[in-house]
């Protein structure tokens, strides 16, 4: 029994919002965001389209790729901080949009870290029953719908957009997409990166409205230094509990957040340049769904060839963070 990826897929909306269009909103400047982020323009979603239609566009390309009719699906799961709705869950949503019959559905919230979470456990899923055969992992997320278009320090560093993974087991594949991997949290930052209200802690109200609580909160500085030492420290972990060199790594596809983060990790980790992904300056931040839509590039542009180890790492909101070793 073996389980391999038998398709990507990413979808982003056609709107661009430029770093030109940012100078006409708030007191910034193309020079401060591309050198302070690497962020050069982002995707933005019509206020009336959801996070399950982006997932959905994301997953029907992925489907098609892998020739797997939505029926055959044995769960979904969807990775994201901003559901459609507090329930039904948008895994249930994509479900219904994709007329996947009535397979199993779930969400999972673990911000940008949330496709390798989801990785996790699906494989975890098609490891442990053999009644699973065929998954659909979604990383799709609509930050727009929570930046505080007035706030500088954080509006120019989000977009919006959706991935996704087809994952198969089967007894005629004879090896395993998942070498290694390890996933982290530390409640104890669960400040410094949050959306304060909305939720039981803090119920909606003409307050929480007035005083801009339902979007992203964030101490930059501090998530910057969690997140180069979080994605360094687990996917260190990760190379030496698989005893993998980094000279063995055909890519590294870090979480998109910022490019000297992206950087930092890289040299931590004496990873060349040439073999970090990056294409944070078209799609700014996309947080669950970012290393899945660097994954699909890849893929597409022909850039993965059979065998080669790729290391995905990412940290987010909880604070979580973590690395996976894949084989292609
Ligand atoms: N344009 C111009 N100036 C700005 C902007 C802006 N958009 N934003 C902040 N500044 C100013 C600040 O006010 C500050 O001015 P001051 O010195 O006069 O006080 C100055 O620039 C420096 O601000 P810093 O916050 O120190 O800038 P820094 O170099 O740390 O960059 C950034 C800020 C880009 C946010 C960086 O800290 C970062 O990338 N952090 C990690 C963010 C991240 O990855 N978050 C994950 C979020 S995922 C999720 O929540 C879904």
């Amino acid at each position: 029994m073996g389980i391999r990826v038998i398709g990507t897929g990413h979808y982003v909306p056609d709107r661009i919002l430029t770093n030109a269009d940012l100078e006409k909103m708030v007191d910034t400047s193309d020079e401060w965001i591309t050198t302070r982020t690497g962020i050069r323009e982002r995707h933005i979603a019509p206020k009336e389209t959801p996070t399950s239609e982006l997932a959905y566009q994301a997953a029907r390309r992925a489907l098609e790729m892998a020739h797997v009719d939505p029926k055959e699906l044995d769960f979904i799961s969807v990775a994201t901080v901003t559901p459609d709705k507090f329930f039904p869950n948008t895994a249930a949503l994509v479900q219904r949009k994709l007329g996947a019959g009535t397979c199993a559905c779930y969400d999972l919230e673990a911000a940008c870290s949330g496709l390798l979470y989801s990785i996790e456990v699906a494989n975890g899923l098609l490891h442990t029953y053999p009644k699973y055969k065929k998954a659909l992992v979604i990383g799709s997320e609509k930050l727009s719908s929570i930046t505080d278009w007035s706030d500088r320090s954080t509006c120019v560093l989000f977009g919006d957009g959706a991935a996704a993974l087809v994952l198969e087991s089967s007894p005629d594949i004879t090896d395993n997409f998942y070498v290694e991997g390890k996933i982290c949290a530390d409640g104890n930052y669960a400040d410094i990166l949050n959306l304060p209200a909305g939720g039981s802690a803090m119920p909606s109200s003409h307050e929480t409205v007035d005083g801009k609580l339902h979007f992203i909160k964030m101490g930059g500085q501090e998530t910057f230094k969690l997140a180069v030492t979080g994605m360094t420290s687990a996917s260190k972990e990760v190379l030496a509990a698989s005893g993998t060199a980094p000279d063995a790594v055909a890519w590294v596809i870090p979480h998109q957040a910022n490019h000297r983060i992206i950087s930092a990790v890289a040299s931590r980790l004496s990873i060349p340049g040439d073999r970090v992904y990056s294409n944070i300056d078209r799609y700014g931040n996309t947080s669950s769904a970012s290393i899945g839509i660097c994954l699909d590039e890849l893929n597409r542009d022909g850039k993965l060839k059979r065998g080669d180890l790729i290391l995905l790492t990412a940290f987010g909101g909880g604070l979580t963070w973590g690395a996976q070793l894949l084989r292609w």
